[in-house]
């Protein structure tokens, strides 16, 4: 028996999963962001620490014969997070979370005195990632900063608590900044610009092997009687696993909060100047290249709260307009954009608004904005990585067809929609608990089956990359005043 913890931004999920692949019990405790200052997006590590004990309980009354079977445990988190520890190993500040925006300064300042930052970490410096938010600290909350004895990401936080040991993973910790990617261990010359050494970083692992083991403590609480391994990787490196996007040229489209095009590569292939994301992979010699769009189903999202129409009904509404028909654009940089834009300050827009239109052509605008900004990355990652041919769909915008349509159409990739099932960062940690206690990657790393594909059609494709040409222009323009 193996389990999958997700610490997301939204909940805490855990999933039970047999040897045979069966989900025997899941339980998720969703987890409030705070928001102190515009751009701020904070949350307690204890709260992680509360959802995943509630999990555990409740997987102990749903399934507590299973639970007792368990031999690995794998991790999956949301990135980037600073959890700083003083020497008491005690919470010094709240979490600055991926999606926090505050250090864009620092991060500016780190992307332009340390070329190093591209070079040897290979990714342009962004305000989500790690090493600009500790710099923020030295900078506003110097007392505290000092006092830092531990930085942990949210995930190895967790880790901490189930297993006494600081540890972490070559995914994960490659959206730190601090590692050098390609040689996969940390680079004390990108730690040293930023006031830190490596006493101050967990030790590393692959994100399939063992890194730590559950405390007696815990075990016997949880009902738990043999050793349990825990491993775990970067939520997207991990919802790679539960998809089997695992060799090169394997990529997949994950349409949530934010938008992810993930794709496989068997060398570390950094492209900085486009805003890619260059991270390793969960396995020793294996990597991955990233487009991120802040603002994916959040766009949908912001729409729903501001017009009063539920997202469903905002969908059906959108269902109607047909793509050719629809002259409206929209941006969706209503959290600043990373790839391929790498500018914190980009804010979303509307182009275009008529007297006639109606919530139905923004929603709409809103699906086919957000489907340009993925076909950009699309666009990025096949001129500088193995580029892939076709995209497996997850997150919860893979729900709506026409989205899907409008990202074949736009990316000019095939979309497959797997069937009904879980396929998330939980699945994929559990995959990875399996691994690190012995099971064999080949049995476990399989593909989802396929419900539906969705072929690019040429004749939209033409009509869409006309009008994305376009699209990016108005951005450029608007950028330039
Ligand atoms: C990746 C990123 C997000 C978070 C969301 O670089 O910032 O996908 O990991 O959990």
């Amino acid at each position: 028996m193996y389990l999958g913890l997700d610490i997301g931004t939204s909940s805490v999920k855990g999933l039970l999963q047999s040897e045979d692949g069966e989900i025997v019990a899941s339980h998720s405790v969703a987890l409030a962001i705070s928001r102190p200052l515009e751009g701020y997006s904070e949350q307690n590590p204890q709260d992680w620490i509360n959802a995943t004990d509630t999990i555990m309980s409740s997987l102990k009354d749903k399934a507590g014969h299973h639970l007792s079977q368990l031999l690995g445990i794998g991790l999956s988190g949301q990135m980037h997070g600073l959890v700083a520890l003083d020497k008491a190993d005690k919470i010094l500040r709240p979490a600055i979370l991926w999606n926090d925006a505050r250090c864009e300064r620092q991060a500016r300042m780190l992307d332009t005195e340390y070329p190093e930052f591209r070079k040897i970490g290979g990714n342009a410096v962004m305000a989500g990632f790690t090493a600009p938010k500790a710099v923020w600290m030295s900078h506003y909350e110097a007392e505290l900063f000092n006092r830092i004895k531990t930085i942990l990401l949210p995930k190895d936080y967790v880790r901490f608590w189930l297993t006494g040991e600081k540890l972490s993973d070559m995914s994960d910790a490659s959206g730190t900044l601090w590692l050098d990617v390609e040689k996969r261990k940390y680079s004390e010359q990108l730690l040293g610009y930023c006031g830190l050494d490596i006493s101050q970083m967990p030790g590393l692992r692959e994100g399939s092997q063992p890194a730590g083991t559950l405390r007696k403590k815990l075990a016997e609480k949880w009902g738990i009687t043999a050793p349990v391994v825990v491993s775990g990787a970067g939520d997207n490196a991990a919802s790679a696993c539960g998809l089997g996007v695992v060799c090169p040229g394997d990529a997949f489209l994950s349409l949530g909060t934010s938008g992810v095009i993930f794709s496989v590569t068997d060398k570390f292939l950094p492209s900085a100047e486009n805003g890619v994301h260059a991270f390793c992979h969960a396995f020793l010699d294996v990597w991955h290249q990233m487009g991120v769009v802040l603002s994916a189903t959040d766009s949908l999202n912001w729409l729903s709260e501001i017009t009063g129409h539920s997202v469903a009904s905002l969908a059906t509404a959108a269902s109607t307009i047909q793509d050719k028909h629809s002259s409206l654009m929209f941006h969706p940089y209503l959290s600043g954009e990373r790839t391929p834009l790498n500018d914190a300050n980009a804010r979303a827009g509307f182009i275009g608004l008529a007297r006639s239109h109606t919530h139905a052509e923004m929603a709409y605008a809103v699906l086919e904005g957000v489907s340009y900004a993925m076909a950009e990355c699309a666009d990025v990652l096949a001129k500088t990585g193995q580029g892939p041919s076709s995209l497996l769909a997850v997150g919860g915008g893979s729900k709506n067809h026409q989205w899907l349509q409008l990202m074949a159409d736009t990316t000019g990739l095939t979309i497959h929609l797997p069937m009904e099932g879980e396929f998330g960062g939980a699945l994929g940690a559990a995959r990875l608990g399996a691994i690190a206690s012995g099971a064999s990657l080949t049995d476990i790393l399989t593909k989802p089956n396929i419900k539906h594909i969705f072929h690019p059609r040429i004749d939209y494709c033409g009509f869409h990359n006309e009008k994305r040409n376009r699209w990016r222009a108005t951005y450029n323009a608007i950028k330039s005043v």
